[in-house]
């Protein structure tokens, strides 16, 4: 495993290995990793001659300055684990400074809508701090392919549009939802929850079930958020949004159209720790 932490180097090694024709597979994160992180690694190792992941608590892609202080940091325990994953590795762990060129701030993205609502809505420039760092991370890495999960789905979505948009020439490469057994969506931030809060969480896997099976039944979105809005007034946890839009333009949908495809999203509080989950309903 070879670590870098600058641009230049990491740019040059991955060049020389693209000159001697290896495929690159990419796969950015903020690090606690868990098998979620890995189930991106195993694909891309499966799919690549090498893997770069990197890892970097993006500073611009908080909103809430305490969730950017208190995001779990255990770099020894990453490292140990990606070694374990594969000898090959390329890690590259970028400085703010550098990877930002002196100028740690987000740029303005223009997302074609899909950042109007759920985590776009209720994350001010949330987005366009991802897209920065993606825009910066996919110059100094320059992959064939780039791992992204599901569990973020609108991410994903902002991902595949930022690349068509700049011409980015790196195929986007979705990876299914990592869950614990009892459903809930793998997540650093688990980590973080309390003993109660960890046996409450699960219940947001419960309730997009539930809205699938609804959906199944015919039901209309509307009454459908309706009835797992109320389902949260009995729950400990604190419901954000739930949403129902569709997969392709994440516009909150009115009906089910046939043809295309419907995700529900919900972002909700166990205690002070915001969870995020989605599934395909239809
Ligand atoms: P992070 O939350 O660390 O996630 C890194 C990648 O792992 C993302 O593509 C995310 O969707 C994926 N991932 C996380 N949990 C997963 C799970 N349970 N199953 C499948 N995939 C999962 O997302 C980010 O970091 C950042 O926004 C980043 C893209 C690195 C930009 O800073």
């Amino acid at each position: 495993m070879i670590v870098f932490t600058l641009r230049k180097n990491i740019r040059n090694t991955v060049k020389k290995l693209k000159e001697a024709g290896k495929t690159i597979g990419f796969v950015p994160t903020m690090g606690a990793l868990h098998p979620g992180h890995l189930a991106l690694v195993k694909k891309s190792l499966e799919e690549n001659h090498r893997t770069v992941v990197s890892i970097f608590v993006n500073p611009t892609q908080f909103d809430n300055p305490d969730d950017l202080a208190k995001y779990p940091r255990i770099l020894e325990r990453d490292l140990h684990l990606l070694e374990q994953t594969d000898k090959d590795l390329l890690v590259y762990l970028p400085l703010a400074e550098d990877l930002y060129e002196g100028n740690v701030k987000a740029k303005s993205f223009d997302h074609g809508g899909l950042d109007r609502v759920m985590e776009g809505a209720y994350r001010r420039g949330h987005f366009d701090g991802v897209a920065t760092v993606v825009s910066l991370l996919f110059d100094a890495v320059q992959p064939h392919r780039a791992y992204f999960g599901e569990k973020d789905f609108q991410q994903l979505q902002i991902i595949r549009r930022l690349v068509e948009s700049q011409n980015y020439p790196v195929d986007i490469r979705p990876v299914p939802i990592h869950r614990e057994k009892d459903g809930l969506a793998m997540s650093s931030r688990n980590l973080r929850l309390t003993e109660p809060m960890r046996k409450e969480a699960p219940f947001i896997y419960q309730t997009l079930l539930k809205a699938k099976e609804m959906a199944e039944k015919g039901m209309k979105p509307d009454l459908i958020k309706e009835n797992i809005s109320l389902l949260y007034e009995k729950s400990p946890l604190r419901l954000e949004y739930f949403e129902i839009a569709d997969e392709e333009h994440l516009r909150p949908a009115e009906n089910f159209e046939p043809g295309k495809n419907y995700r529900a999203f919900i972002a909700a509080y166990a205690g002070d720790i915001r969870l995020i989950d989605n599934l395909r309903i239809k």
